[in-house]
């Protein structure tokens, strides 16, 4: 069970970093090791937030997933004002990837080595990457990776499986094309931001899909939203708690069912409510997590607890 990290509440708030040390076994660093915070110039590169946490799991015996190697947001300046041919461009690619996997050699055993390069309807979103690199620069990266780190795990990891069965279906038919052209690929990341009224359903299809393709597969960013409606009024109720509480549990439930050896994980993105990333994002308040502002269980705490009965 893991948590994805905000480094500066880490060290400053005492109550996040004991929740999380008593709590999750599995971390993921929120923005630290995205690019712009390890790569923030070409020839610069910056880990003492990634090192933080790094060594946090290392001194309490937790598992640090990678996120993430590429993706079309969190790039810094030098990169997206970035001149030059495709061999220049390729060769940023390479040396991003291949410098970080190496730095983090046998620290960091898995990474969202892609993240998000699919549209929601199914098509390859049209990034700098592609654009720069062409479609297939998706299996180089996994290739790269590979290379500098053959013990990693490497994951493909996306959002929107749940609701959307052609971006699902994009998703599956990459992941077997790489499997018949033997580039190194393990893991399926489904982010799964999802709201407490996606149906059974859709979360049975989305996990049981992934589990098919027989790679391991992370519930990787897991939030379950209440404020459907984006009311700004919207308050947070015993019984709209208890039916996050049940959303919870089925998700775990269903999880728990696929293959034990392709269990990598569900981890939850962000620890408190206060913390996640969804009411500045929705512009509207929620409470999406299993800890409340004061890191105190929710009732979503006590429905993962039973969905892994
Ligand atoms: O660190 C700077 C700070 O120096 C500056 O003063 C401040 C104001 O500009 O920005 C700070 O950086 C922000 C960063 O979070 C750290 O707080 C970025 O602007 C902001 O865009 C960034 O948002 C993150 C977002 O990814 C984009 O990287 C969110 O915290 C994070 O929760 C969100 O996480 C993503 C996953 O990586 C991928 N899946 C979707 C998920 C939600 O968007």
């Amino acid at each position: 069970m893991g948590a994805s990290l905000n480094v500066s509440l880490m060290k400053n708030n005492i109550k996040y970093n004991g929740v999380v040390t008593k709590e999750y076994n599995s971390i993921t660093a929120e923005n630290a090791m995205k690019f712009d915070a390890l790569h923030p110039a070409e020839n610069t590169f910056s880990w003492n937030d990634a090192d933080y946490l790094v060594s946090f799991a290392q001194a309490n015996n937790k598992r640090v997933h990678g996120h993430t190697l590429n993706w079309y947001m969190a790039l810094p300046s030098w990169v997206t004002n970035f001149v030059g041919d495709s061999t220049a461009w390729e060769n940023l690619l390479k040396t991003h990837i291949q410098t970080v996997v190496t730095y983090f050699k046998g620290k960091v055993k898995s990474w969202d080595v892609v993240n998000e390069a699919f549209n929601d309807d199914g098509t390859l979103r049209n990034s700098i990457w592609v654009q720069k690199l062409g479609t297939d620069y998706i299996a180089r990266c996994f290739q790269y990776a590979n290379q500098a780190d053959p013990d990693a795990i490497l994951f493909y990891n996306d959002y929107g499986h749940e609701y959307s069965a052609a971006k699902r279906t994009a998703i599956i038919n990459m992941i077997t094309g790489f499997k018949n052209r033997g580039i190194p690929i393990h893991g399926i990341g489904m982010q799964f931001h999802i709201t407490y009224t996606q149906s059974d359903a859709n979360i049975s299809a989305a996990i049981n899909s992934a589990a098919a393709t027989g790679l391991k597969v992370h519930i990787s960013e897991l939030d379950i939203r209440l404020n459907t409606n984006l009311a700004l009024g919207l308050s947070l109720t015993p019984a709209l708690a208890e039916q996050q509480a049940a959303r919870y549990t089925f998700i775990v439930k269903t999880y728990k069912a696929i293959p034990t050896a392709q269990q990598f994980g569900i981890t939850t993105w962000n620890v408190g409510d206060g913390d996640s990333w969804i009411p500045n994002w929705q512009g509207a308040p929620d409470w999406p997590l299993p800890f409340d502002a004061n890191y105190l269980r929710k009732p979503a705490y006590r429905g993962i607890i039973e969905g892994g009965k």
